[in-house]
This record gives C-alpha cells, structure tokens and sequence, in this order.
C-alpha cells in the first residue's frame, strides 16, 4: 500500500519530470492578506501570478499546501469531511492548457498513483448565459475514458474490471462526464461570474470524482436520504467524492459585463491529499488512511466496529486535534478572536466530543503527540516539543469555565424550569459554554431545554455574521488595490526604520495588515523607549517625504542575501526570488540584474526586503503614518501598530 509519503514522492517527481517547479508553501496565516483569515488553498500565493504577474520560478509550478477551510466544520463526523487538509497543487502560467493537464492529472493518478480507472468521473462546465459550455475539456475527457477504459488498467489491490451498468444507480458504463452549472463548474475568487468584478479572471472548473461504491453493492445510495433521486458525481450521498479540481483560467470580465478571452490562459489544479490516499488505500473513511489511523489509535482502539454515533465523536476529536496541532505549529495560540477562536472553537468541540465518549480529556494529549509524529517528518515544525502543552493548557482552562458555567446554569433554572431557544443561545454567548453542552447540564439538573428555538436562534445569529464576513471579503478586494498596498510599503519602511533606530537586534516575528491598520510583531533585545518610537515614525516620514521609488527585481536566493535583503525567517523561499527596493537608483537596478555582486559595498537602495508585493510605486503614494500603539507580546518581543 502506497503510504502518504510515498504520495508526496511520486507526485513531485511527476510534476518535476514534466518541467515544474516547487512553489514553498506558505504558512497556514498567510502573511499581510487581509482578505482570508486562514490559507485555503495552493492557488492563495499565486493570485498575482494568475492574473498575468511572472513568477520567479517559471511558468509550470507545483506543490503541497497545508490549508483550513473552517467552513466545513459541521460537516465534520462523517467518512470525509476535515477542517484542516493538504492541497497538492500544480500550476501553468500561460503555459500548457486543457489537453495536458487533463492528460497528465489522469497519467498521474491512474499510473503513478495506480488508482483504478474505472472508478473515475469527471465534470465539466455546462455554460453559463454567454459563456459556453466547456466542449473543449468534454473532448478530452472523452478520448481519456475510451483509452482508459478499454487499455490494460493500473490497478493496486483488487482488480475491478466491471464497470457499474446497474439500473439503480442511473449510471452507465458510457457516462462518465456529468455536466455542472456555475455552482459546482466555474471558478473565481469571487465566486460566480455574476459576482464578479469588473477586471476579475475566472473559468471553468473540471473535477475529478472517484466512486467508492462500484455497482452501488454497499447501497451508499441506496440507503441515504438521496435515494429517491438517481446518483450522480455531486450527490451528497457519499457515493462519489471529488479527489480534485482543474481550474481553466481562460476570461477576464469586462466592463460591459461580457467575458472576454484572456491572452494568456492558466491552470490551477488542486487535489486534497487525504481524499486521494482514501482512494488509493481503498478505504471507505478517511479517518482510515495512515494520515489519521494512528490518531483514531488513541481515541479508540476498536473503532472500526463502532457505531455511527461513535465514529462520529471520534472523528470529530482526531480532525480537530490535528488541526490544531498545526495551527499551534504555525505560531496562533487559542483566543477570542479570529484563528485563535477557530482554535479555541476546535478544542472546545473535541472536549465535547470526548464527554460524549466517556473519554478523559487528558488523553488528548495523545491525540496531538500523534499528529506530530505523523507529520514531522514532512513538516519539522509540528514536532516542536511546546505544541502538546498549548493545546493541553487551552483544555484545562476549558474545564475550569464548565464547572464555572455549571453553577452560572444550576442558578439560573433555579429561577426558571424550562430554558428557551434564546436562553440556550444567550448562555452559550456569555459563558463560552457550547450549546450542546448548555443543554446536558441543564436537562442533567431537571429543566428542560427548546433545542428547536436554539436552532432557529443560532441560524438568525449566523446569517448576520455571515453577511458580515462577505463583506468583509469583499472590502479586503478592493483594499488590495489601495489602502493594503500602501501599509504593505509602510511596513518595508517600519521594518527598516526600526532596525536603524533600535539596532541590529531587530527581527520580523510577524505581519498583519487590513484596510484599517498595519501591525509589525518584532524581536529586540531591549525595551524600545518612548522617544526611539518618535524617532521611527521620524524616519518613515521622512522616507515617504523623500518621494522614494519602489522597485522589484527578481534574483537568485543567494544574490538577494548578499546585497542584505530582509527576509522572514518563518518562512521558506524558493531559489529565485522577488525582491522589493526602496529608493534605488535605476543604475543599481541594472547593474543587480546584469551582474552578480560578489562584494557588496555601498548599500543598494534604502530598504532591501524578500517580498512578493504588491507595492505603491513612490513611497509618496503612502502618505502619512502613525505608529498609534506599542505593545510587549512576550519575551523581547513587541507589537507595533501604524495607520
Ligand atoms: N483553486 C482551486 C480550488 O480551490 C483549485 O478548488
């Protein structure tokens, strides 16, 4: 059986065999993009490459992208759904289009990966108003099923030769590309092309679905709340599960609100890695793939033969604990806000799980040492011997706001014998309480409890809050093209001013940026005072008065250390990189893109640093800035605040 590791292996030598290049993946916070909270997918780094940008490494990339996609958090419990996963991803820039990547993906897959072709179906894009149907990746497709189909398969494990005729599908052995509309078929980061701006890319999308119940001889279908209705790749029975997604990158909406073609097309592939061992591993759970196995190992030892209800509470705890496990890998501690409370939210909900299981919480901790054994030797970091600690001490801090919230609960049915739908909800807001478990302490003290109002209470309370984040998604695209940018300047200059004016000691621990604010995390080995802050702010406005160009330059990794480029040492970079320069003169850029510098003498420009952009082009165009708030986070380290 080909394990996880074997995976990553053969899917890299694929891509490189096949001329790309690894993109290193970025943190699970992606750095100074306020328009996500978490990456969700290998695309995320790439957006300004996509939209026509050249990227250092070229024009055909690859890799593998940790990513959280909170959304899917109540989905969690059954045979797929996660929170955390890994991305494997590969990218043409203007490079190769439909025919290669959907010949490759399939080569890939069925050669490499030696998945049985004949479990898999593919989707397409049925057209849209004035964008038409997808006729050209239906060819393809067509020509990959009549080879596939009909040559020799590459099979590890059982060989299954017979493909599914059986009447109770509605599939036929010829029916192996289902047409999809927008929602299912089209991709942009804005979604739709209705919502689309102005300017925005966008195309059809292809996935690629394995089925897991060939014949449909364990009635997945049949015996799911979809049975009435024929199965198809999209049905949410389980019967199908989508292993990956090719994104065409091929229009761009113009201002009449038409799609024109783009000049240059892309691809953006992505393939969830666990769902893909799940086919692979020919197993029916993912929670059964080597990715969770011996995190399940610690929650039960005979979970295989558990029912529904119990699968369900253990899957719930091996998910959250291993996401959490990377989120505290990845430096977000649990809080009240933002990833610290999908943190916290994850660890409150596992705890949960673990009472309903009659588990002892203390046995988390297993879960996590788990985790970090599984994925250490891919990723050094979540081995980092603090992480049990700050997952543990979260947990325990957790049990101490339920026997508060006990009593809080026990005086409150004091008063009142039955608790409504929005007292559930108020209790579960006020005291950190989750509601289900609102609702066990107070039937377990004698009152009975309206789960049917707390419903209707928690779906009122979430479509504002999600009309909230909509917007805030949509506010974060247009600041990318103003404010963003500019605070993404003012850092380059805080960064530097700082190390002037605080000294050598100076290192970048973090970055946050939003349309409102910019916000710096640094080490120095001494208090910054008061009047060394005034004088920061002195320098970057003078810097922004001096009417500064900003430049990029591409340059081999070692070149851009050399000439004393700033970079963050959290994060990994590829060989040739991207570099931003304040003030430098257009000499200086030629000579740096003609020559490699072995001894540099004069500083190159005044700010050197590692950066993907974007930029303002004239620190002019900043503006103002004021540093508003100083903060000690920690040990020599700071926070700093500028708007
Ligand atoms: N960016 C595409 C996705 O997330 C591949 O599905």
């Amino acid at each position: 059986m080909l394990t996880h590791l074997d995976v990553r292996k053969r899917f890299a030598q694929f891509w490189e065999t096949h001329g790309h290049k690894e993109v290193p993946p970025i943190p699970l916070v992606p750095q100074n993009d306020p328009t996500t909270l978490f990456t969700g997918s290998g695309m995320q780094q790439l957006v300004p490459n996509l939209l026509g940008e050249p990227h250092p490494l070229g024009t055909r990339l690859y890799n593998v992208q940790r990513c959280i996609r909170a959304q899917d958090i109540d989905e969690v419990g059954d045979n797929r759904h996660v929170t955390f996963f890994e991305m494997m991803g590969n990218w043409s820039l203007g490079d190769y289009f439909k025919k290669e990547q959907i010949d490759w993906l399939t080569t890939f897959l069925t050669q490499k990966l030696g998945l049985n072709s004949t479990r898999l179906y593919a989707t397409i894009f049925k057209g849209y108003t004035h964008v038409p149907q997808d006729t050209e990746a239906e060819a393809i497709w067509k020509e990959q099923f009549n080879n596939l189909l009909t040559k020799d398969f590459y099979v590890i494990g059982v060989k299954e030769v017979t493909v599914n005729t059986s009447p109770e599908s509605g599939i036929k052995e010829s029916d192996r590309i289902f047409y999809y509309d927008v929602s299912k078929n089209w991709w942009s980061r804005a979604g739709a092309p209705d919502t689309m701006p102005m300017g925005e890319v966008g195309g059809p999308s292809s996935e690629v679905f394995v089925d897991f119940d060939p014949q449909g001889a364990l009635g997945i279908h049949a015996q799911s709340r979809f049975a009435q209705s024929p199965c198809h790749p999209n049905c949410d029975c389980g019967r199908f599960i989508e292993i990956g997604n090719s994104v065409f990158m091929e229009y761009v909406k113009a201002e009449d609100g038409f799609f024109q073609p783009l000049p240059k097309t892309n691809v953006d592939f992505g393939g969830g890695l666990e769902r893909i061992l799940m086919a692979i591993q020919q197993k029916q759970d993912v929670f059964e793939t080597d990715l969770f196995w011996p995190i399940v190992q610690t929650i039960s030892s005979d979970y295989s033969h558990h029912d529904d209800e119990r699968k369900k509470h253990t899957r719930i705890i091996a998910d959250h604990m291993r996401t959490v496990t990377h989120l505290a890998a990845d430096g977000i501690i649990p809080g009240p806000k933002e990833q610290g409370y999908l943190m916290r939210t994850l660890i409150r909900r596992a705890v949960r799980a673990s009472h309903n299981l009659h588990m002892d919480v203390t046995q988390l901790d297993e879960a996590v040492r788990a985790t970090q054994k599984i994925y250490a030797p891919v990723y050094e970091h979540v081995g980092a011997p603090r992480i049990p600690e700050i997952v543990m001490d979260e947990i325990r801090k957790y049990q101490n706001t339920l026997i508060s919230g006990r009593k809080i609960i026990a005086s409150f049915i004091k008063k009142k014998s039955h608790i409504t739908g929005a007292d559930v909800f108020n209790l579960y807001q006020s005291i950190g309480v989750p509601e289900g478990e609102v609702a066990d302490i107070a039937r377990s003290l004698g009152a009975t409890v309206d789960m049917i109002g707390f419903e209707e209470a928690k779906r009122a309370h979430a479509s504002s809050s999600k009309a909230g984040s909509e917007q805030k998604f949509k506010g974060g695209l247009a600041d990318q093209s103003e404010q963003v940018v500019k605070y993404h300047t003012a850092t380059h200059l805080l960064h530097q001013a700082l190390g002037d004016v605080l000294g050598a000691s100076v290192r970048q621990e973090g970055s946050n940026i939003t349309g409102e604010r910019l916000r710096f995390d640094f080490y120095c080995a001494h208090k910054p005072t008061p009047e060394e802050l005034v004088q920061v702010a002195n320098v970057i406005n003078q810097k922004i008065n001096d009417a500064l160009a900003v430049r990029q330059i591409i340059l081999p990794k070692e070149e851009a250390q050399r000439i004393g480029a700033k970079s963050f040492f959290k994060e990994k970079y590829p060989d040739m990189v991207k570099v931003f320069m304040i003030g430098a003169s257009d000499e200086t850029l030629q000579m740096l893109s003609s020559k490699p510098i072995i001894t540099p003498r004069a500083p190159f420009a005044y700010s050197i640093e590692f950066c993907g952009g974007p930029h303002v082009s004239n620190t002019k165009d900043i503006g103002k800035l004021d540093l508003y708030k100083f903060e000690k986070i920690g040990t020599d380290l700071y926070r700093i605040y500028g708007k």
